[in-house]
């Protein structure tokens, strides 16, 4: 019997329309374009409107990819949703977005693992597709962070922007598929980019609120560091186990975090520039969503076809870290 494999079948994405420039931020903290340019590579990110959640975006994307995938949402055994800002606590949004879709056979969760939750979850439905578990998987990846973003502290507001990337896995027993995948964490990382309020260790009250301790506190400056370690090291990792090379790839997409992460990671993997997909000055950091997104842009615009070797690499808050490789 041949092994099973898991490939990607089908992409979607979806973005509010609201889009706050870097011209915007210097009106609202002390900022400016050439600063977010050079350090970012930031031009503008989308933002939600008052009224607009997070499966909204889930939702439109979920059903481009189940279109082009060509199935039906009744198809769909698995949903992950990969979120680090659900619509709301209980039920999970995964759950909402089955509602929605019309995919009631499937087993739907939510999965916390910040930026790298796209690839926790490609990861996961991997294994279930391998163990036959599961026949076809939604995996999406859906934030609205700029509900958690303090538009007084300048070193997040300018990064983080709303969306959503989804994905439909099926089975194959070709040559296609996701060849190695590998997710990694490290809890001692925590405080490097948290939430601190409106959990059960420090429940929202008038006073969390008024403090601003349900905003996202990062420390920039930290993260960049091991981001960059983590994501070569874990995307060389794939790569031997596969038994690839860095030339070998035709193309890179990494977590579109930072443009100087993704240079530096690019530079350090030996991969070069004209390989490395970014998209990052039009969205900003949308998290568990920046892959997703990314790959459908690909897709759509031809760069990414049939039979090319496509690796993905991801850092976030956590700290959580994975890379992907796949034949398309
Ligand atoms: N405009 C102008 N000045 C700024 C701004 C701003 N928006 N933000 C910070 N500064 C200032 C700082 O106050 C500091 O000033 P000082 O030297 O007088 O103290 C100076 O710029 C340098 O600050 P750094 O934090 O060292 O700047 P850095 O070059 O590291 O850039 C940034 C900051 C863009 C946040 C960068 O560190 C970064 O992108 N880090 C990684 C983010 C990330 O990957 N997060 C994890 C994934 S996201 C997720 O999981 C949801």
């Amino acid at each position: 019997m041949p092994n099973t494999n898991a490939y990607i079948l089908g992409t979607g994405r979806s973005y509010p329309e609201g889009v706050i420039t870097n011209a915007d931020l210097e009106k609202m903290v002390e900022t400016s374009d050439e600063w977010i340019t050079t350090r970012t590579g930031i031009k503008q990110r989308h933002k939600a409107a008052g009224g607009e959640y997070t499966s909204l975006f889930a939702v439109r994307a979920a059903r481009q990819a189940i279109e082009k995938a060509r199935i039906d949402a009744s198809d769909i055994d698995l949903i992950i949703c990969a979120t680090v800002t659900p619509d709301q606590i209980l039920p999970a949004t995964g759950c909402l977005i089955q509602a929605e879709l019309g995919a009631h056979r499937a087993a739907a969760f939510d999965l916390v693992a910040a930026c790298s939750g796209f690839l926790y979850g490609l990861t996961l439905a991997n294994q279930m597709i391998r163990s036959d578990q599961s026949r076809y998987a939604l995996v999406i990846g859906a934030e609205i962070l700029t509900q958690y973003v303090d538009y007084t502290d300048r070193g997040t507001c300018v990064i983080f922007g709303d969306g959503a990337g989804a994905a439909v896995l099926g089975q194959t027993t070709g040559e296609r598929g996701i060849l190695s995948s590998r997710i990694r964490s490290d809890g001692r990382f925590a405080e490097q980019l948290f939430s601190p309020g409106g959990g059960t260790r420090l429940p929202a009250t008038a006073e969390t609120l008024s403090d601003g301790m349900h905003f996202f506190k990062m420390r920039g400056n930290e993260l960049f560091k091991v981001a960059v370690r983590s994501m070569t090291e874990v995307s060389t990792e794939v790569l031997s186990e596969a038994g690839y090379k860095p030339e070998d790839i035709k193309l890179f997409v990494p977590h579109q975090a930072n443009q100087r992460i993704t240079d530096a990671v690019a530079d350090r993997l030996g991969v070069e520039e004209s390989k490395v997909y970014s998209n990052i000055a039009m969205h900003g950091n949308t998290s568990s969503a920046s892959i997703p997104i990314a790959l459908d842009e690909c897709v759509e615009a031809g760069t990414i076809k049939e039979g090319d070797l496509v690796l993905m690499a991801s850092f976030g808050g956590g700290a959580t870290w994975g890379a992907v490789l796949t034949r398309w």
